[in-house]
């Protein structure tokens, strides 16, 4: 993994991020979306955050874009403004070879530089390796809530995890 280079979002990067979080939507339960969100809602997204100044790093290999973090507000009403929530994607070919750690590494880094105190991962029940990937950052497994979603014809449940910035 040692060809991964890492650098902030720039705005030539949204086909490549919207391509990368398609699969997750159309395949899995990793996220609660059930339509693939276009480039143009993706940029809407991207483009909240890069106002607010919240971190998002982008891992790259050989000029392509291969995975993405970011940390945003886990809810909007002002006395939340101190706690982020975290995402983190990596293009599927890319799962299982420890970036995403590397990435969640600079994005708590970058998150403490940027002010938020408290980070929150909310982890569909299931992910194992998403659950693992946090310990090892330093989360603490803080609830789980069962069948808040239902995706796919069934019921899944979320593990919060969360690490004092
Ligand atoms: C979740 C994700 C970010 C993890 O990044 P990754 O680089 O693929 O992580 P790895 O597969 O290397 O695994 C992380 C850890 O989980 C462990 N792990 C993997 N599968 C596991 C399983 N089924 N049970 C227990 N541990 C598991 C790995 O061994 C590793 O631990 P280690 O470093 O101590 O060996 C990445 O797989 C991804 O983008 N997944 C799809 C999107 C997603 O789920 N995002 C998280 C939502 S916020």
């Amino acid at each position: 993994m040692s060809d991964i280079t890492f650098r902030h979002f720039e705005w030539r990067d949204i086909p490549a991020i919207t391509a990368i979080y398609r699969p997750y939507v159309t395949d899995t339960v990793i996220t609660f979306e059930y339509d693939p969100p276009s480039e143009a809602t993706m940029a809407g997204r991207f483009g909240a955050m890069v106002e607010l100044g919240h971190p998002i790093i982008i891992a790259e290999r050989g000029g392509e874009v291969v995975g993405y973090a970011y940390a945003s507000y886990y809810r909007t009403r002002v006395a939340y403004r101190f706690t982020c929530e975290n995402s983190i994607y990596l293009r599927q070919d890319m799962v299982g070879q420890g970036l995403g750690g590397q990435l969640l590494d600079r994005l708590i880094d970058d998150s403490r530089a940027f002010g938020f105190k408290q980070m929150i991962a909310v982890i569909t029940a299931e992910r194992a390796n998403s659950v693992r990937l946090h310990e090892k950052a330093g989360f603490v497994h803080v609830g789980t809530q069962d069948n808040t979603g239902f995706k796919f014809d069934r019921w899944i449940g979320v593990t919060y995890m969360q690490k004092a910035l």
